[in-house]
């Protein structure tokens, strides 16, 4: 049977154990996990979800004006309906599938959304990745998902790369252009011989902001890089990443928060969960990993790491997604890809804000749900903990949001 607790005790916790200096704040939660279950279980059955994937911008209604989309689009919708699909399998009774558009806020008035989940990588113009969740943030809809500056940042990768480089975490050494300042002319780019000294290729030429292997050029003569950033440019719009290309192995790892579920149970852990650490096979002439928009993701393509397997190599990269995690402030599931450089070293190629979860069906799946089952979990244990988790966040660190909660906890 179901602890009871008064809607009080439901939103701020045991009022024993408030801080005498701020007695109307109360503590951040550990433990308590028995308290958690029945939150979630009853938010589940109660709370009207929308769970929110890209709106396309030809649709009448969408957008007033037609721009430009510097990250390549795609809708997102299937993955909207399996995670869709997954609360209601969890016991959530209304779920309402939406798009990521100009309509997104009166749809949640009308339908009384209590919550959102993105799913969505946006509609168009800059920064679309984070669009939906400064949406949300302005409507006072509590979400799973990043907030808007996390998501900036991390679907940024120019800007991520500095944040990586303030931490002092590896990554590939590289430099910005935009076509704004004129064609990029490697022999007289005083930028590019201080960035460079010393190393005359390959180079990876790619959008700041991008997906799947998307609009990626390796060159590899400094006299081939004004041709390939001209080509990515025409394609984005956007600023141009140029890097040095790492010549070894490939490496993915999803991490998410402390909740977790295995077979519908909570857990809380001490650190960030990192699952699903796989390396990607390449075969011998791919270079790069082979866009999933045209080769769908199978287990041939993905070799799982873990304790008894590569255990060195996957340590360490536990050990980086757990810093990434915790050093980024990381709200929900993150997917790092990796790669190593000619001495073996582990460099952070990029981070996934809103990494692929398809569910895994027939011979296709997601490398974040490549490796549920060698952690006893199922994908709706993943959604459950990605949506529990969430929750445990919202109580700890967003109390005044949750308290459109209490109507349903009563
Ligand atoms: N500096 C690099 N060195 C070697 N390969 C790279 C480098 N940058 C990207 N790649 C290859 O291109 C693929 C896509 O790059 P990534 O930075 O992950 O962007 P996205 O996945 O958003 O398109 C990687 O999986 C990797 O195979
Ligand atoms: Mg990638």
């Amino acid at each position: 049977m179901k602890p009871e607790y008064s809607v009080n005790e439901l939103l701020f916790g045991d009022p024993a154990e408030q801080p005498e200096h701020a007695p109307d704040r109360p503590p951040r939660r550990t433990g308590r996990l028995d308290q958690l279950e029945f939150q979630v279980t009853r938010l589940l059955e109660r709370m009207n979800i929308a769970v929110i994937f890209g709106g396309d911008k030809t649709i009448d209604g969408a957008v007033i004006n037609q721009t430009q989309n510097p990250r390549s689009w795609k809708s997102y919708e299937s993955v909207a309906t399996d995670i869709a699909d997954a609360l209601r399998r969890l016991g959530c009774k209304n779920v309402h599938l939406m798009s990521d558009d100009m309509r997104l806020g009166e749809q949640l008035r009308s339908k009384g959304i209590h919550m959102g989940w993105l799913n969505t990588g946006g509609v168009q113009g800059y920064d679309s990745m984070l669009h939906g969740a400064a949406l949300l943030e302005l409507a006072g809809i509590p979400y799973v998902g990043h907030n808007p500056l996390t998501a900036g940042i991390l679907d940024n990768k120019h800007t991520f790369k500095r944040q990586l480089n303030a931490f002092g975490i590896a990554n590939a050494k590289f430099m910005t252009w935009h076509l704004s300042r004129g064609p990029f002319c490697a022999d007289t780019n005083v930028q590019f011989k201080t960035c460079f000294a010393g190393y005359s290729g390959p180079f990876v030429v790619k959008p700041v902001c991008g997906r799947a292997s998307q609009n990626i050029v390796v060159v590899d003569k400094p006299s081939e890089l004004m041709g390939a950033v001209d080509a990515v440019y025409q394609a984005t719009e956007n600023h141009i990443l140029i890097e040095k290309y790492l010549p070894g192995r490939e490496f993915t790892a999803a991490i998410c928060g402390q909740i977790i579920a295995r077979e519908r149970k909570l857990a809380r852990s001490t650190r960030p969960f990192v699952f699903s650490v796989t390396e990607r096979v390449l075969s011998k002439d791919e270079r790069i990993f082979t866009s999933m928009d045209i080769s769908p993701i199978t287990m041939d393509r993905l070799r799982l790491l873990g304790p008894e397997n590569d255990s060195d190599t996957f340590k360490k990269i536990v050990e980086i997604s757990r810093t990434v995690y915790d050093d980024f402030d990381i709200d929900t599931l993150i997917r790092l890809d990796l790669r190593m450089d000619e001495h073996g070293e582990i460099n952070i190629l990029e981070v996934n804000p809103k990494p692929d979860i398809k569910k895994p069906s027939g011979e296709t799946t997601s490398i974040v749900c490549s490796g549920l089952p060698t952690c006893g979990m199922d994908y709706d244990d993943l959604i459950l903990s990605l949506f529990a988790d969430r929750i445990d966040r919202l109580f700890c660190e967003r109390r005044h949001i949750v308290t459109s909660f209490s109507t349903l906890l009563e």
